[in-house]
């Protein structure tokens, strides 16, 4: 083999090597925060009892657009979840009722304020009772320009969004099985709107965002579909 040979085989090698370590390195700090993570919370058990009545909660409710930076609790994170999709029953059914008990929805919860809960996204894990980490990081400025601007949002505590997989009821229902879900949507929205004012917290539902960058934002299979945002946070 020739000099000259033997030159450009060593060159091409040390090309080789250095490319493939620099494919195998790790991801950046940036890239890492956005990486899905399976860090999982253990919720507290919801309480069954309260101060105040169902008439009050329903004559109480209203859209408040703006929140102290006071945090919230693991505590009122877990009753916010149960109220909107907790089981109560050996079965497996749920706070809402739902068409067919397909349970065609998912509840994420955008952890921003809440005392001793890393910042990220977290999906919420029923049969479990906790929350699973899908991301990483702070998403409510995101989150607020994908709620068109409304600017309030990001002051929020928490945001709960509301997912739905429509192949689990419209499997069954066929067409109208959208119809249902979108009415399993409102009895969950209700059921949390009302725990929260029972929980002396403040909350709007929101309908008006761009779906598409909410479901990239929380990392949401292609599957589930984001149906609605709501900002939760203390007076
Ligand atoms: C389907 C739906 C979508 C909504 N979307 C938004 C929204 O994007 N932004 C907002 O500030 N409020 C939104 N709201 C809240 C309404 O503006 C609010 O309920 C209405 O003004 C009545 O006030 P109240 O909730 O205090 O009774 C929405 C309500 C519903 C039912």
């Amino acid at each position: 083999m020739k000099k000259y040979q033997i030159l450009t085989l060593s060159l091409a090698l040390i090309i080789t090597v250095i490319v493939a370590l620099t494919l195998l390195q790790p991801a950046n700090a940036e890239n890492r925060k956005n990486l899905p993570s399976s860090e999982k919370v253990k919720l507290p058990e919801p309480n069954l009892k309260s101060n105040i009545s169902i008439e009050e909660t329903l004559l109480n409710r209203r859209s408040v657009r703006g929140f102290s930076d006071f945090p919230m609790t693991l505590k009122q994170v877990s009753q916010l979840l149960w109220a909107g999709q907790g089981i109560t029953n050996p079965r497996g059914f749920r706070t809402a009722p739902s068409a067919g008990a397909t349970f065609p929805l998912e509840l994420y919860v955008v952890i921003n304020n809440v005392d001793g809960v890393g910042k990220g996204v977290y999906k919420y894990n029923p049969k479990e009772n906790e929350i699973i980490k899908v991301r990483d990081g702070d998403m409510l400025a995101e989150l607020t320009e994908s709620a068109l601007q409304q600017t309030w949002v990001k002051e929020a505590a928490i945001i709960i969004v509301i997912a739905a997989d429509y192949e689990r009821t419209t499997g069954r229902y066929g067409e109208r099985g959208i119809r249902y879900v979108h009415m399993e949507v409102g009895h969950v929205a209700q059921n949390i709107s009302l725990q929260g004012v029972a929980l002396n917290l403040s909350m709007t539902v929101i309908g008006a965002f761009r779906d598409a960058e909410i479901k990239k934002i929380l990392n949401m299979p292609e599957n589930e579909n984001p149906l609605y945002i709501i900002p939760i946070g203390n007076k």
